[in-house]
């Protein structure tokens, strides 16, 4: 079975969030499954550059205002296709936004003419090779599942993941035009989203499939509190919307084979988390407490991961004798609120502004704790490394968080299943009693030793998921028979 992927991050090569890790993981994890995936990624700088020995598919005279070439080769495990118009996507740094944190003008363009080449490529076949699944990854590759339907060719079913609907890639109606969409396709049951062009939208209504990352995001999404205006579209289509869970990368994220941290270490012999703990606290110019947990925050710093909601619960954390590391970037005013408030608590909150990868895996082995407030998180992939590395994670109960961490109350203890802290609503005053409840069972060495090697345990990889995705793929394919 031949899947095309079509997505605007990919880890090794570029990312911003989640989307990239899953896009650059389940392509490895599918292949047991008997499925044959290949990516369609945008031709940024990074990718080009881990493509020196690609081989030209084919040329494009005229792609969104210049010249366009379809490429592909391999590159750390991934079969890529990538489509390079430099007018387009030669541009460093962060794939959607300029220099001045705006997004780029002419994001409809760059991701269309994405879409519309993921569509050639999914009726014509390219390079002898003919997907049987088109794979579309949020908005950036919405407007694929519309050029395929509202086209005139044969053209194999589709299947849209949301990763996240708070971004939905919506432009003015003009661009309907120069995208060359047929105009019968902007009405509220086609791609219009009030009056604009919807690039999710048309993922949304016009893919076979609909598929999130997490079983309780899928229902959400279905509520106005988290469907951001397409819970209609969403609801009206239930049936053919699954919720599957992201998994990880067990190689890039194995504490005990991780080249990032200052001492490996396992479930079996979990010493070595120590060294890890000195380290983080010494890189945060921290002072922490061996009674009390040292916590961490590894995450995009914005309104969606409820990081507000921590800031005013920090004097509860910090009068509990905690510490707490953040690593994050994103808005200005969160950057500029933690940057205020580790001056104030020398010792004790520790902030780097920044997006470090390398960091990130030494937080996620130093830490005794890893905190994702979020206000809504469709799967959420820093609970799962925590889970990983023994950190254990306290989380917002929703979306994902909800579907992978079993909170410590007293009949999981009980049972024996606890992995870490929930905390509902998402409000500050919850928040901090969970801190609480986290310190006051970090105070129980023994009973947290447990709950750490019960965490490293639980299983977090793809083998399950992966195995769901193809059945989706399975599925459509019958269906269209
Ligand atoms: P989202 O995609 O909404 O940002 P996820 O939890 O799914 O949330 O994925 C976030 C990914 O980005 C994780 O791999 C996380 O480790 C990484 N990440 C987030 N912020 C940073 C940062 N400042 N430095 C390094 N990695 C980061
Ligand atoms: C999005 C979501 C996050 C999810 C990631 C990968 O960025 O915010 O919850 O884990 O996509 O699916």
């Amino acid at each position: 079975m031949k899947v095309l992927f079509v997505a605007s991050e990919c880890v090794p090569f570029i990312k911003t969030g989640g989307l990239a890790d899953v896009v650059g993981a389940l392509p490895a994890a599918l292949a047991s499954e008997g499925v044959e995936a290949r990516v369609l990624l945008p031709a940024y700088p990074a990718v080009k550059a881990a493509l020196p020995k690609a081989k030209v598919l084919r040329q494009f005279p005229r792609s969104f205002g210049g010249r366009g070439q379809l490429i592909a080769g391999k590159a750390a495990g991934l079969d890529v296709i990538a489509l390079e118009a430099p007018h387009l996507y030669d541009r460093p740094g962060n794939p959607y936004l300029a220099a001045n944190g705006k997004d780029w003008p002419d994001n409809h363009l760059r991701y269309g003419a994405l879409c519309r080449v993921a569509a050639r490529i999914a009726v014509e076949g390219c390079d002898g090779w003919q997907p049987d699944v088109v794979h579309l990854h949020d908005w950036q590759a919405g407007l694929t599942a519309a050029y395929l339907k509202l086209g005139r060719r044969a053209a194999p079913p589709c299947v849209t993941t949301i990763h996240n609907i708070a971004f939905q890639g919506l432009f003015p109606e003009k661009t309907v035009e120069t995208l060359g969409l047929p105009e019968k396709g902007f009405h509220p049951e086609g791609f219009e989203y009030f009056g604009k062009l919807g690039f999710l939208k048309a993922g949304l209504v016009y893919a076979e499939r609909i598929t999130t990352v997490s079983p309780t995001y899928a229902r959400e999404l279905t509520s106005a509190e988290f469907g951001m205006g397409l819970e209609g579209v969403i609801a009206a289509r239930r049936t053919q919307v699954s919720g599957i869970l992201n998994g990880i990368d067990l190689d890039i994220w194995n504490p005990a084979a991780d080249p990032e941290i200052a001492k490996t270490y396992s479930a079996k012999a979990p010493a070595g988390k120590a060294a890890n703990r000195k380290a983080l606290a010494e890189r945060f110019k921290l002072d922490p407490d061996s009674r009390a947990p040292l916590f961490c925050v590894v995450s995009r710093l914005t309104r969606q991961k409820g990081l507000d909601l921590l800031l005013e619960a920090l004097p509860r954390l910090i009068g509990r004798g905690a510490s707490l590391a953040v690593l994050g970037s994103g808005d200005a005013d969160l950057e500029a609120a933690y940057t205020a408030a580790a001056r104030e608590n020398p010792g004790r909150l520790g902030v780097v502004i920044g997006y470090d990868e390398a960091l990130s895996h030494l937080m996620q082995a130093g830490a005794d704790s890893i905190l994702v407030p979020s206000r809504f998180e469709p799967c959420g992939l820093t609970q799962l490394y925590g889970l990983r590395y023994g950190t254990l994670p306290l989380v917002a109960r929703t979306g994902g968080l909800a579907d992978t961490v079993i909170d410590a109350n007293e009949a999981a203890l009980q049972a024996g299943v606890a992995t870490g802290f929930q905390f509902a609503p998402v409000a500050t005053a919850p928040l901090a009693d969970a801190i609480d409840r986290c310190c006051d069972a970090f105070a129980d060495s023994k009973a947290w030793g447990a709950m750490v090697r019960r965490a490293m345990k639980h299983p977090v990889g793809w083998e399950t998921s992966a195995a769901a995705y193809a059945k989706v793929y399975r599925e459509m394919i019958e269906a269209q028979r």
